[in-house]
């Protein structure tokens, strides 16, 4: 099972998604479940995340290792769930898609969120720095579920 995380940029929310569901897995010695994220704009490509995010990672104790990079139409072979973090970008990702089965792999972040169900992730980009801790509590709660969710539907 393979689980890409999508934003616009690749440097704050899906790499925040992104270390959190990787240290959920590290944390439950689980196998055979590898995540990635990518962004669908190209502004960002090769870049760390941001140091905002990191900094608001780290003191949750997760580490934030990514490399920006550019979603593309060969992720829907390669990965099985495409997770956007909001509507704009789940848009810009079925643009891309050739067929239902490609459509049927991309379930918004927040539908897994029981507190918002189906809302968007917010941007936290252009804000301070609580935007940065909301959304790490957001997606906390969000990966959290989608994890127990392919545990026990395995989808
Ligand atoms: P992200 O945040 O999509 O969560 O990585 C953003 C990062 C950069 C920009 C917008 C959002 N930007 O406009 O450069």
């Amino acid at each position: 099972m393979k689980i890409l995380f999508v934003c616009l940029g690749n440097i704050c929310r899906s790499p925040m998604a992104e270390g959190l569901m990787k240290s959920k897995i590290e944390n439950r010695s689980l196998q055979n479940l590898a995540v990635d994220s990518a962004g669908t704009s190209n502004y960002h490509i090769g870049e760390s995340p941001d140091k905002r995010m990191t900094e608001t990672a780290a003191m949750h104790g997760i580490y934030l290792s990514s490399r920006a990079r550019q979603f593309k139409q060969k992720d829907f072979d390669e990965f099985d769930c495409i997770i956007p973090m909001d509507q704009s970008n789940k848009n810009n990702i079925l643009k891309l898609a050739r067929n239902d089965k490609d459509k049927n792999k991309v379930i918004l972040m927040r539908e897994y969120d029981e507190k918002s169900k189906g809302s968007d992730v917010p941007d936290p980009y252009f804000g301070g720095q609580k935007g940065f801790e909301e959304v790490y509590e957001i997606l906390d709660r969000s990966t959290e579920k989608l994890l127990n969710s392919i545990l026990e539907y395995g989808s």
